[in-house]
C-alpha cells in the first residue's frame, strides 16, 4: 500500500518522515518540482530506517506522477508558506495555480484515493483541489484542525500543568484568525476544563491558539512544519488503518450547522472512506454566531478563487 506526499518542504519532508516511522504503508512517494530535493530527502530518511528500525520504503520522485499511481491517500503540501506580515490568504493565486496542476495529476493516476490538503489558505486550497479533482466531497478533505486543537491543548497542557495527552477539545471553523476554539467541549482527562482554570486565563490561551501559526511565523521568518507533518500523517493513519477516529477536519458542508456549499472545519469521522461522518454538535448561539463569522470570512477567499477561475474561463 503506498501514501503519496506532494512537496517536499519543511511539512511534507516531515510528514513523510512521521509515516514511515509508524510504518502506516509500505512506500511513501514523495513528490516535488525542484529536481533533487525530493530524491535526497527520500534517501535521507531512507537511511534511518536501520537505526530507527522500520520497513516503509521512501522514494522521492521530480514531478513523476508515474510513481505516485495508485496511492491510498495523497497528502497536498506544495505551494508557499507565510513569510512574516503575510496573511495565509495572501497565498492564494500562487498555491491555487500549484494545488489545481499537483490535484489533476493526483486524480488521473490515483482516481480512488483520498486527498489530504495541507497548502494554504487551507480551506480555500481544499476546495480548489475538491473543484479539480472531480471526487466525491468524503475523499477531499483538508488539515487544519488537528494542528489547531493540537496547539491549544498544548498550551493547556502547559497552563495545567498536566500532560498534553489527558487534554480533548473541539475546534471548528476556518483556518484563520476567525476559528472558533470550543471551551464547553473540551475535557482534561473527562473533566470539563472551565472547572480547572479561571476564565481570563483560558481566553488568553483561545487568543493565543487562533495566532497559532503567526507566532512561529514570526519567530522562524517561516511557517510551522512539525505539528503540521505530524498532524497531516495521524490523519492519514486514521484512513489507512480505518480507525475511525474523531477529528475536526476542513470539510464540505451541505446543510450541516446551517452552512451550505463551503468548506469548513467541523468534527468528523475518518476511516478508509475518506470522511465517513460529519458530527453535528448543539452549538449554543454564541458559538454558533462565531462559526458563522468564520464561514464569513472563508466565503469571502472561497469568492476570490471563483472569480480567478471564472476570469481564466473567459
Ligand atoms: P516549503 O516551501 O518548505 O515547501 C513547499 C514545497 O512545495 C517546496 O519544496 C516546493 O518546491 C514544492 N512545490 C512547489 N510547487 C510544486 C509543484 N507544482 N509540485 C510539487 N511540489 C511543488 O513550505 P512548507 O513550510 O512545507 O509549507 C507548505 C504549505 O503548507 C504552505 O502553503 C504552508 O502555508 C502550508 N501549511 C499549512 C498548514 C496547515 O495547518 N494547513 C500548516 C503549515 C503549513
Ligand atoms: C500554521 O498554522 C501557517 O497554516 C500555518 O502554522
Amino acid at each position: 500500500m503506498k501514501i503519496t506526499v506532494i512537496g517536499a518542504g519543511n511539512v511534507g519532508s516531515t510528514c513523510a518522515n512521521v509515516i514511515a516511522h509508524k510504518e502506516l504503508a509500505n512506500e511513501v512517494i514523495l513528490v516535488d518540482i525542484k529536481e533533487g530535493v525530493a530524491e535526497g530527502k527520500s534517501l535521507d530518511m531512507w537511511q534511518t530506517a536501520p537505526i530507527n528500525l522500520y520497513d516503509t520504503r521512501v522514494k522521492g520522485v521530480t514531478n513523476d506522477y508515474k510513481a505516485t499511481e495508485g496511492s491510498e491517500v495523497v497528502i497536498i503540501t506544495s505551494g508557499l508558506p507565510r513569510k512574516p506580515g503575510m496573511t495565509r490568504d495572501d497565498l492564494i493565486a500562487t498555491n491555487a495555480g500549484i494545488v489545481k496542476s499537483v490535484t489533476e495529476n493526483v486524480a488521473k493516476y490515483s482516481p480512488h484515493t483520498k486527498i489530504i490538503v495541507v497548502s494554504n489558505p487551507l480551506d480555500v486550497m481544499t476546495y480548489c483541489s475538491y473543484l479539480t479533482s472531480g471526487f466525491d466531497s468524503k475523499r477531499v478533505f483538508g488539515m487544519a484542525g488537528v494542528l489547531d486543537t493540537a496547539r491549544y491543548r498544548a498550551f493547556l497542557a502547559d497552563a495545567l500543568n498536566t500532560s498534553p495527552k489527558e487534554i480533548q477539545a473541539v475546534l471548528m471553523g476556518g483556518h484563520g484568525d476567525t476559528m472558533v476554539p470550543l471551551p464547553r467541549y473540551t475535557t482534561v482527562a473527562g473533566i470539563p476544563v472551565t472547572e480547572l482554570i479561571a476564565k481570563d486565563k483560558l481566553d488568553a490561551i483561545i487568543d493565543r491558539t487562533k495566532n497559532g501559526g503567526g507566532e512561529i511565523v514570526n519567530l522562524m521568518g517561516t511557517s510551522a512544519w512539525y505539528a503540521p507533518g505530524a498532524a497531516a500523517a495521524q490523519m492519514a493513519e486514521a484512513i489507512v488503518r480505518d480507525q475511525k477516529r474523531i477529528f475536526p477536519c476542513c470539510v464540505w458542508l451541505n446543510g450541516q450547522y446551517g452552512l451550505k456549499d463551503i468548506y469548513l472545519g467541523a468534527p468528523t469521522k475518518l476511516g478508509k472512506n475518506g470522511i465517513e461522518e460529519i458530527i453535528e454538535l448543539k452549538l449554543n448561539n454564541d458559538e454558533m454566531e462565531l462559526l458563522h463569522k468564520s464561514a464569513k470570512a472563508v466565503k469571502e477567499v472561497m469568492g476570490v478563487l471563483d472569480n480567478m477561475n471564472k476570469a481564466v474561463a473567459n
